[in-house]
């Protein structure tokens, strides 16, 4: 037996609170001793329930109720299916029984009531919230490739209409704080305090008695039309064309599976919309991408953001003024990020005049986040208090971090440090953005190269959340560290790398863009290989991405690559992607986005398709790339340097390779990331390692697996 994890307390009037309480972790969560408590709760409810006059519930922990048990679901096989279907259905029936005792229940949601916690919620007839800031209210399922199955689809159709259900909840998994919650329909009231919230809950049963029953408790109606009914009838071809543009084709199984359980769910009665949402969250949860997701979005994030990879014994440390080197795109980007997050921050530049149009960047993004809401007048105008623009060294005293983000230039890098490091405080630590130089090469010009650390921020930097770190050889684990903590208290996620050409993400990114624009050299269809891209589930289409990147930017990379390649005495091989860069380049003029001219044609700076002459000099008619091996080559390239990466030692945690491949570069999110990708393709790393020689035997060398994935593959181990 269990230890309970619901208390059951009933008091003189007849009002049983029931509390969520697992004693067994830090947060309630669906697992077995929580599905065996709520049989137990509903029975001694039935039971007592003509004596019984409402039932309310809430939590002994911080939060409402985290959700489901990942660690169960995460390890579910396909053998597991009516285990699993079980599971759900059980879940069901107990809060259906609870929801049709006859009396009023009431859910008193002290903190976040997320997927399981909020259909517990939703099972209530009354739903109050906490307004504090650790309230959050939603169905987040499908971020990690599942569906409610605790009732969340079939209610939520039922509560707010199928069209809102699935554009408020169950498609973007948007999670509410309390007030807007309470906008969206998903509450009835929010409670100032703990006291309010249970008093509120007690008002509401004292002003139902269980005689009058002013709620459906036999079945729901659907609000804004059955499916007879006109609107509803218009409305629904509408879903599947949305779907595909939102997902650009890319295998995520989650919102085909919740729009399917809605649609279906809504034409029968609750009781068998129950079922099928029960089936379609079984499918989901014994299938390979809500595996991936599962391990991506919750177990190697937590694992990244909770600093894995951060030197253990060096005390946190937070910075209070910070100065930013250069008030270009990148700088300007860094300047607010730091200042959200309470930051003081100095932006410095040549002039106080490119200092300010910096600054004023900040002001752009607010008055945007102003007009649609996001932030009040006040926010704004503190956040701006805390950005000095600044073109005298001097204003840079005191600051205890220096965050440099001037022109790619080595010299001119090292010139900067020389003249701020005598002005800052004398241990602060000093970052620098580069994107492609070596930290140990620029370290070499500063006083204090142990305080010197890689700090990669992504474009934009206020949407990018992902921060590469990169340790120099002569990096002190003090100063990661402090670098790691700095990445945090602006909360973005780190993840930490050793120093090496092009560190993981730029590295990395280059196979994919590469083994695109190799594909045009061997006369594949343009239109085919940017599909493929969307269709693999990248954010970016692989012509386009290169053409904002510049088709100057790889040239030179690869012209220093060679020189360093064959200065160590190596032997370079050149990619096939060159040779069509090259002739884009030199016989077209076709330089990219900012030359007005590259992969594709540009009117007024806007995209205006393909450049037809793609076709005319490199597509051939009798070159047949078949669709399936450009999607995988993509996938696989990346997939494969990052095993090297980390056989380098580049990189040091297989959570970081996840991580970061996701978020710093766009590698497709149902994968769970590169090397989560390797772990769950058909047949494992080694079905993996079969694919990958298959592809080198067809189109080049490149594709051979390295050593240590062949020893994965062999031992039958995954990363
Ligand atoms: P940018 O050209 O927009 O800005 C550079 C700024 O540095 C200019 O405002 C310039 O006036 C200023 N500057 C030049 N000399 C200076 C000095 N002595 N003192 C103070 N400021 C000085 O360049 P961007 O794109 O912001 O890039 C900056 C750095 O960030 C580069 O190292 C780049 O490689 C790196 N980076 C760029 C990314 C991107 O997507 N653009 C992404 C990640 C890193």
């Amino acid at each position: 037996m269990t230890a309970s994890t619901i208390r059951y307390d009933r008091d003189a009037d007849g009002i049983v609170t029931l509390t969520l309480d697992d004693p067994s972790q830090s947060a309630n969560t669906m697992n077995q001793a929580f599905k065996a408590s709520l049989t137990e709760v509903a029975d001694r409810l039935e039971a007592e329930k003509d004596t019984v006059r409402g039932v309310v519930f809430t939590s002994a922990k911080k939060s409402f109720f985290a959700g489901g048990d990942l660690r169960d679901l995460i390890a579910a096989t396909p053998a597991d299916a009516q285990r699993v279907l079980d599971g759900s259905l059980t879940i069901k029936r107990d809060l259906r029984r609870i929801e049709t005792l006859g009396v009023p229940v009431v859910a008193a949601v002290n903190g976040a009531a997320l997927g399981g916690g909020y259909e517990i919620a939703l099972a209530c007839h009354h739903r109050i919230a906490l307004d504090a800031p650790g309230t959050k209210i939603g169905l987040p399922e499908v971020t990690l490739g599942l569906l409610p199955g605790g009732g969340g689809v079939t209610r939520t159709v039922r509560l707010l209409g199928i069209t809102d259900a699935l554009l408020k909840v169950l498609l973007q998994g948007t999670q509410y704080d309390a007030r807007r919650a309470l906008e969206a329909g998903l509450v009835h009231e929010v409670a100032a305090d703990r006291d309010e919230l249970l008093a509120k809950a007690r008002a509401f049963i004292d002003a139902h008695p269980a005689s009058q029953q002013p709620w459906d408790v036999k079945g729901y109606k659907i609000p804004g039309g059955t499916p007879a009914s006109p609107r509803f009838a218009a409305n629904l071809p509408a879903f599947p064309a949305s779907l595909r543009k939102q997902l650009g084709g890319a295998p995520y199984p989650a919102p085909r599976n919740i729009l399917a359980a809605a649609v279906e769910g809504s034409q029968v009665d609750f009781e068998t919309a129950q079922v099928i949402e029960a089936r379609y969250f079984t499918e989901l949860v014994v299938g390979q991408t809500s595996k991936n997701m599962i391990q991506a979005f919750f177990f190697d994030l937590q694992a990244v953001n909770s600093g894995a990879s951060r030197p253990q014994d060096v005390a946190p440390r937070q910075v209070r003024k910070v100065a930013v080197l250069g008030a270009g795109m990148m700088g300007a980007g860094i300047a607010y990020a730091c200042a959200k997050a309470g930051i003081d921050v100095v932006l410095k530049d040549v002039s106080e005049e490119a200092a300010r149009k910096g600054k004023a960047y900040s002001e752009g993004l607010l008055a945007k986040a102003l007009a649609k809401g996001r932030t009040t007048e006040e926010k704004r105008d503190a956040l701006l208090a805390r950005i000095t623009p600044a073109a005298d060294v001097a204003a840079l005293a005191g600051c205890d971090a220096v965050i440099e983000a001037v022109f790619e230039d080595p010299a001119l890098k090292q010139k900067v440090f020389q003249e701020i490091q005598q002005v800052v405080a004398p241990d602060a630590l000093l970052c620098s953005n580069t994107s492609t130089l070596p930290i140990t090469l620029l370290a070499e010009g500063v006083e204090r190269p142990a305080d010197f650390v890689g700090l990669h921020f992504f474009s934009p930097v206020d949407k990018m959340p992902l921060v590469e770190i990169i340790k120099g050889e002569r990096t002190g684990d003090e100063a990661l560290a402090r670098a790691f903590d700095l990445v945090r208290q602006i909360r973005k996620t780190p993840i930490v790398v050793n120093d090496s050409r092009g560190f993981f993400t730029s590295r990395v990114i280059g196979r994919f863009i590469n083994e695109g624009v190799a594909m045009i050299g061997e006369g594949a269809d343009p239109a085919s290989v940017e599909q493929a891209a969307a269709q693999a589930g990248y954010p970016a289409k692989v012509l386009s991405l290169m053409d904002e990147l510049t088709l100057t930017l790889p040239r030179k990379i690869r012209e220093e690559t060679r020189r360093a390649v064959e200065a160590d005495g190596g032997t370079w091989t050149p990619h096939p992607a060159d040779a069509v860069l090259d002739r884009m380049v030199e016989e077209f003029g076709r330089t990219g986005r900012s030359g007005g001219a590259g992969f594709y044609d540009y009117v007024d700076g806007k995209r205006a398709g393909l450049w037809p002459g793609l076709r005319e000099h490199f597509t051939r008619k009798d070159a047949a790339v078949p669709f399936e091996d450009m999607k995988e080559r993509m996938l696989f390239s990346e997939a494969l340097d990052t095993v090297r990466c980390l056989e380098e030692g580049v990189l040091t945690s297989v959570a970081d390779a996840n991580i970061g491949s996701i978020l710093g570069i766009g590698f497709p999110g149902w994968t769970g990331g590169a090397l989560q990708y390797i772990n769950g393709y058909e047949g494992g790393p080694q079905g993996f390692v079969t694919r990958a020689r298959e592809l080198a035997a067809a189109y080049g060398e490149r594709f051979e697996p390295s050593a240590l994935l062949l020893e994965k593959a062999e031992r039958g181990e995954r990363f």
